[in-house]
């Protein structure tokens, strides 16, 4: 399965009452496979989980390490991003150059890079002093 009707398929499981705004996410790792995730809310509203966190999750436990390729839908009017948290969850495990492809359900896209999303990110080099 490609990764917009992968996408699109787990985004109708997404458990979103509260904000009532469901998200898919899939991600094609190294080994080719697809990990797909949709967004898990909670009453107590914190608590709940973006679909990129979601597919990460899967992709790890499955035992794959690294992403090449991400794509996320929503019932938007524009492309909808990744939130902050999950830029910086998706750079520790893909490059500066691995696209992402934000869709709505209506077919409009926009492909951006890791590293236009999430430009000056912390990465392990700030924690080693030179
Ligand atoms: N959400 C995602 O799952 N991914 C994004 O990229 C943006 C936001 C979710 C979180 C919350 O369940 C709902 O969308 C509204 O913010």
């Amino acid at each position: 399965m490609d990764m917009l009707s992968a996408a699109t398929q787990v985004r109708e499981n997404a458990h979103a009452p509260y904000s009532r705004f469901k998200v898919g996410a899939a991600i094609r790792a190294a080994s080719g496979r697809i990990y797909v995730g949709c967004n898990v809310e909670n009453v107590a509203y914190p608590e709940g989980t973006c679909a990129e966190a979601g597919a990460i999750a899967a992709m790890i436990a499955a035992g794959d390490r690294q992403l090449n390729e991400v794509l996320v839908i929503a019932d938007s009017p524009a492309p909808v991003p990744p939130c902050g948290g999950c830029r910086q969850k998706l750079v520790e495990f893909g490059a500066g150059d691995t696209p992402v492809t934000m869709c709505t359900l209506d077919g409009a896209t926009r492909v951006m890079t890791l590293a236009e999303l999430l430009p000056g990110r912390f990465d392990a080099s700030h924690m080693a002093k030179a």
